[in-house]
């Protein structure tokens, strides 16, 4: 994957074509074009990035930040490229400019039954943090919260 992976910040332009991505993972937050417009017309405190190869996005990540918490929004690979590193070439990059930003805890919620999600959440050290009761529509779902500490210092 190394020097075909191109992990570059969403663009305006990318909207069609995540809409299109989302219909490939059910698992994944379902975004309007309008949710996707609103973050990235914030950027200050909203980061978004893509993952491509061969100049065709396969996956996506945002995520929010607000003092030193990050929140992971939304993440999803093509169900093709999985377990091939897409989300960890994604998930290192946030890390970077988490740390950078001194950010200390990032935080996600995750659906009760998305287990190759919380295998992968896990992979990078998060641990579970609570519970949600019905937090999902569609079909009605508890949200399980997960967290990683990037750093202990205060
Ligand atoms: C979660 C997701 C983004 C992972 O992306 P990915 O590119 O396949 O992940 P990677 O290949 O980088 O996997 C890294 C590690 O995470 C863990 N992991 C990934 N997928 C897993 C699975 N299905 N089951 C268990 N562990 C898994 C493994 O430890 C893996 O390392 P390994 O392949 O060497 O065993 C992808 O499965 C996805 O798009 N799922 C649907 C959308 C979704 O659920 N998003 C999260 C919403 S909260």
């Amino acid at each position: 994957l190394e020097g075909i992976i191109q992990i570059r910040q969403m663009r305006p332009s990318d909207v069609d074509a995540l809409l299109v991505l989302e219909e490939e993972s059910l698992e994944a937050a379902a975004w309007t074009r309008q949710a996707y417009e609103d973050l990235l017309s914030n950027p200050g405190r909203n980061c978004c990035l893509v993952a491509e190869i061969d100049g065709e996005v396969v996956g996506f990540a945002c995520f929010r930040t607000v003092d030193r918490e990050a929140e992971l929004l939304n993440l999803m690979v093509l169900p093709q490229y999985r377990r091939i590193g897409v989300g960890t070439h994604l998930f290192e990059r946030i890390v970077v400019d988490l740390r950078e930003s001194w950010v200390r805890d990032v935080y996600l919620e995750v659906r009760h039954s998305n287990i190759p999600a919380m295998g992968f959440y896990r992979h990078f050290g998060f641990e579970m943090s609570g519970r949600r009761p019905a937090y999902y529509p569609n079909p009605p779902e508890d949200a399980l919260t997960f967290r990683l500490r990037l750093s202990e210092a205060d």
